[in-house]
């Protein structure tokens, strides 16, 4: 059959969102950030009409089809060891992807199609992943003070250009590693042994770490006061000391002047 363009493009529209086949379906968010050098769980889920069989799926960068002869980032047919993109999912309707130690290369958009015993299907809208620098990862903490008192608490949260939920999270003291993983530590009941210079990275090897965030934890409530009282306390000494050297120093250039005269 020929078909005149107009014919087509309604075809076309017809095939659009109104028109998408429930059938057949891949499902993945539309943007999806990530900061270099950490990893990205991309999660997907697809449909196919019941009775086919799943026989090989694939996830495609920047081709509006996965074309099955040229290289894909993922091909379950072929296997790669030393692949950072691993798939997590299965041959049933989960599609999830996870990219190890994202490069900035890596920003694409990327597609996942699916190969059954009767016919094939291309998530055609794509799920654009960005790369960004690891340039901006921050502690973040839940009150302005430095300072906080014995048996207080603390959440500090990890912060970057991309929110990043999904992703592994560490956290060090005074660079040893914390057991707590996650966007958030949450410190409570703080005792002396909570002080130090807290950072988060956004993989375990350490890379792409925050500066520092530094807790001191006070060992009663009037402990910022003690240490401003003992700051002025010693700043006024000096200033005393000062003073009387000085005036010291005056009088007796004084009483030399005097003996002169005499
Ligand atoms: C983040 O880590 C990647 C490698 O994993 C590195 O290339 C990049 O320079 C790091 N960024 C910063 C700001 O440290
Ligand atoms: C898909 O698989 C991933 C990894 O195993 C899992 O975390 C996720 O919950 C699964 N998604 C669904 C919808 O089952
Ligand atoms: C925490 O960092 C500050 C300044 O960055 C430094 O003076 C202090 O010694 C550090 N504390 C520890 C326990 O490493």
């Amino acid at each position: 059959m020929k078909m005149n363009p107009w014919t087509l493009s309604v075809l076309l529209l017809l095939a659009g969102p109104l028109g998408a086949d429930p059938d057949w379906y891949v499902e993945y968010p539309d943007s999806f950030c990530v900061v270099e050098g950490s990893t990205a769980t991309i999660p997907c889920s697809f449909t196919h009409p019941a009775g086919r069989r799943v026989e090989r799926v694939f996830w495609c960068t920047n081709q509006v089809f996965c074309q099955i002869s040229t290289p894909n980032v993922y091909d379950s047919s072929i296997v790669r060891a030393d692949s950072r993109f691993l798939y997590l999912g299965d041959l049933i309707r989960n599609c999830t992807l996870k990219i190890i130690k994202t490069e900035k290369r890596d920003t694409a958009t990327y597609r996942f199609r699916f190969e059954t015993n009767g016919g094939g299907f291309t998530g055609q809208k794509g799920v654009r992943v960005n790369v960004t620098d690891g340039e901006d990862v921050k502690v973040r903490s839940s009150v302005t003070d430095h300072v906080v008192k014995e048996g207080g608490q603390v959440t500090l949260t990890c912060t970057s250009a991309c929110s990043f939920h999904q992703l592994d999270v560490h956290w060090y003291r005074n660079g040893h590693n914390l057991s707590e993983t996650g966007p958030a530590l949450h410190l409570s009941g703080l005792t002396n042994d909570d002080t130090g210079n807290y950072t988060c990275s956004l993989d375990s090897s350490g890379q792409n770490t925050s500066g520092p965030w530094s807790l001191l934890v006070g060992e009663y409530e009037g402990f910022r006061w003690s240490v401003h009282l003992v700051v002025a306390v010693v700043k006024g000494v000096v200033l005393a000391v000062l003073f009387l050297l000085h005036a010291g120093a005056v009088f007796a250039k004084w009483c030399t002047n005097k003996t002169k005269h005499i």
